[in-house]
């Protein structure tokens, strides 16, 4: 078990400035999730605290002891990498076992971790098969497998699901998950999948060109974004953001969109907005504040909105259909029956309660 402390920690590739002054603490069992846009450090911080890469400057503590001058095997660290290069001569058995063997682990002991990791993992009857007998799941139980015997103080990932078929994904998910309640080591798992990122961590680290642009639990981040591009990195389909100005006027005010039509915002909103008249925003809806309006009064900041569908697209559960506002295009995610053919007018009620409002110049959300 052990805490990660990174502090003022920068990597550079040449000239390119991989990671730049990073301070992070990760707590004794937590799993925290390294998330961000393809190039952003994710690899390069998680290799940095393996010993992989030398930073070229700051500290990197596990469990309270400074590791920088550590070469990887002696870090006590467990590394999956989405590869997952299985030894394709060795079976399942010899292959989890290996890292213990290369340890001089006695084999007595080397069968009982196997056979445990096995258990866990649901791999025990594959125990005597070669790697090219087993799915993709398998092969990544089985790296996993390899990992947990080792009784590491801490877990990398670099995404290891990424190879997978959307189903599998789903299932080795909620075994990583299930994994990390039974052994409770903290867990740096990287990954550039929103969706990973939101179930699997305590706390989501969002990484944006080699910084952390937010950090924070999923929902925290989900739902109180500081940026534009925290709040248009999580969610699926992504925030609507539509060019508008701000009106204020008495105690309230409202959002005028450029191609014409105004939403009057909810009072809760517009506290820190009073001198802001005339200012440009971006305003964030997501799409899971649409809904079919059912006639009667509406609530406290939900606003009519009266549109046309264009695209739908049914899911199952849910039908995102693409409707404007403002000139744009905005995607509503509605009940799956609740619109049907392209062109269809459908009466909407838009929740403002949790609109969030960027300024496109700073990208910093002001309200
Ligand atoms: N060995 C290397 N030599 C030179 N540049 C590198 C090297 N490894 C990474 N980089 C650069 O450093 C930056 C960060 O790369 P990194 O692999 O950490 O990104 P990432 O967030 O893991 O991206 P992805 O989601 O695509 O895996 C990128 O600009 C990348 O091109
Ligand atoms: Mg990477």
């Amino acid at each position: 078990m052990a805490d990660v402390k990174l502090s003022g920690v920068h990597k550079y590739y040449g000239n390119v400035h991989a990671v730049r002054g990073l301070d992070l603490t990760i707590g004794d069992g937590e799993f925290a999730v390294l998330v961000g846009p393809s190039g952003c450090g994710k690899s390069t911080l998680l290799r940095t605290i393996a010993g992989l890469e030398d930073p070229d400057d700051g500290t990197i503590t596990i469990g309270g002891a400074v590791v920088n001058d550590l070469r990887p095997r002696e870090r006590n660290i467990a590394m999956v990498f989405q590869n997952y290069a299985l030894y394709p001569y060795l079976t399942v058995n010899d292959n989890i076992a290996f890292g213990l063997r290369a340890r001089k682990t006695p084999e007595i002991e080397i069968r009982k971790r196997v056979g445990e990791a096995a258990e866990m993992l649901g791999i025990g009857s594959l125990l005597q098969r070669y790697p090219r007998q087993l799915s993709g799941g398998q092969r990544q139980r089985v790296a996993i497998g390899r990992a947990i015997v080792r009784k590491a103080d801490l877990f990398l990932f670099d995404e290891p699901l990424s190879n997978l078929d959307a189903q599998l994904r789903d299932e080795m998910r909620t075994e990583i998950k299930r994994l990390h309640h039974e052994i409770t080591t903290t867990m740096i798992y990287v990954t550039h999948d929103q969706v990973e990122a939101m179930t699997l961590a305590d706390r989501i680290v969002l990484l944006r060109d080699g910084k952390i642009e937010q950090q924070g639990a999923p929902l925290e981040l989900f739902e109180q974004p500081r940026t534009g591009f925290v709040a248009g990195f999580l969610g699926s389909p992504s925030i609507n953001l539509i060019p508008a100005t701000l009106k204020i006027n008495g105690g309230g005010a409202a959002v005028v969109f450029e191609s014409g039509g105004t939403m009057t915002l909810p009072s809760a909103k517009t506290t820190s907005l009073t001198s802001a008249e005339g200012r440009q925003v971006l305003v964030g809806i997501r799409p899971q504040h649409f809904s079919r309006a059912g006639g009667g009064s509406l609530r406290d900041g939900v606003v009519a909105y009266s549109a046309v569908a264009d695209l739908i697209q049914p899911t199952g559960t849910r039908t995102f259909t693409t409707i404007k506002i403002g000139g744009v295009d905005v995607v509503a995610e509605l009940q799956a029956h609740d619109v049907s053919r392209h062109g269809e007018r459908i009466d909407l009620a838009i929740d403002l309660n949790r609109v969030v409002l960027i300024d496109p110049a700073s990208g910093l959300v002001i309200a």
